[in-house]
């Protein structure tokens, strides 16, 4: 039987590149978000590529929860097995917190936890009834370290699903399930286009993603990505006193 990887958030960068190179990897899609015509042109170019290939394709929004556990069920009927899910969904919109901005925050908080949170129940519905399976937290470096200003509520989220998985990682120790976090730094997608041209770590995002897809296909435990600079990056931010990293950033 095909393994079989589902992404979400996959209509757009780093979800979309992910897909790509798990298909080249041999794996079954089962791919979802808002954007679906974006999906089912990924699933051609797939299809194209690997015929034979399953790609399942559904319209999803993480803040709709019901219909995240029921996606998520429906593919793993679909699919007869889920082996690997991706919580990748999210958003970077933002602003300083008490600028009068609070709808932009409550939107990212929603977004990238409370639909995380929803995401990640479903998977482990579909992994505890398989007795098995492997979860894929997205998080971030800027998980690292409180951050200021428009990546404030940002990094709390992706501090906050980072535990989330930290937390199912240590009661299913043992057990015949993984989870993996990934804390990508800068990697060019449609979230970040913006300061794409400024930003001077920025790598392309099939480069990234390589770096991603490496991680995830040896189940470590956490992966800065790419490894260089930002496992070495991650000591500094965790650790700098606060004069010193507000230099860095
Ligand atoms: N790129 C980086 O440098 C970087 C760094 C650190 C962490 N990350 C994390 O990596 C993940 C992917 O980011 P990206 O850079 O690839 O961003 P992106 O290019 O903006 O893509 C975001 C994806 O999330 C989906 N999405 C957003 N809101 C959604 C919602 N309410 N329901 C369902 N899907 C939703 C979008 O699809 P639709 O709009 O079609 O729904 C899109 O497919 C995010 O969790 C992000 O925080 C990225």
């Amino acid at each position: 039987m095909s393994r079989t990887i589902l992404i979400t958030g996959a209509s757009a960068g780093l979800g979309a590149e992910m897909a790509r190179q798990f298909a080249d990897l041999g794996y079954d899609l089962a791919l979802c978000a808002r954007r679906t015509e974006r999906l089912e042109g990924l699933r051609s170019e797939v299809l194209e590529r690997h015929p034979g290939r399953r790609v399942e394709v559904r319209a999803l929004d993480v803040n709709d929860h019901d219909r995240v556990f029921e996606v998520f069920h429906d593919f793993a009927d679909t699919l007869g097995h889920l082996d690997r899910v991706v919580v990748n969904a999210g958003l970077g919109k933002g602003a300083p917190l008490g600028t009068g901005n609070f709808a932009a925050n409550k939107q990212t908080a929603e977004t990238n936890f409370l639909g995380a949170l929803a995401q990640t129940e479903a998977a482990m519905e579909v992994f505890r009834a398989q007795r098995s399976g492997h979860l894929v937290m997205m998080s971030s470096m800027s998980a690292m370290r409180g951050m200021p200003k428009t990546m404030t509520t940002y990094a709390a989220t992706k501090a906050g699903v980072a535990h989330l998985a930290e937390g199912l990682r240590n009661e299913l120790y043992g057990k015949p399930y993984k989870v993996s976090v990934i804390y990508p730094g800068y990697i060019a997608s449609e979230m970040n286009e913006h300061v794409a041209a400024e930003q001077k770590l920025m790598v392309p995002t099939e480069k990234g993603v390589r770096a991603i897809v490496a991680a995830i296909e040896k189940e470590k435990a956490s992966a800065c990505v790419p490894p260089l600079p930002w496992a070495p990056m991650s000591v500094v931010m965790k650790h700098a006193p606060l004069p010193l990293f507000k230099k860095l950033i």
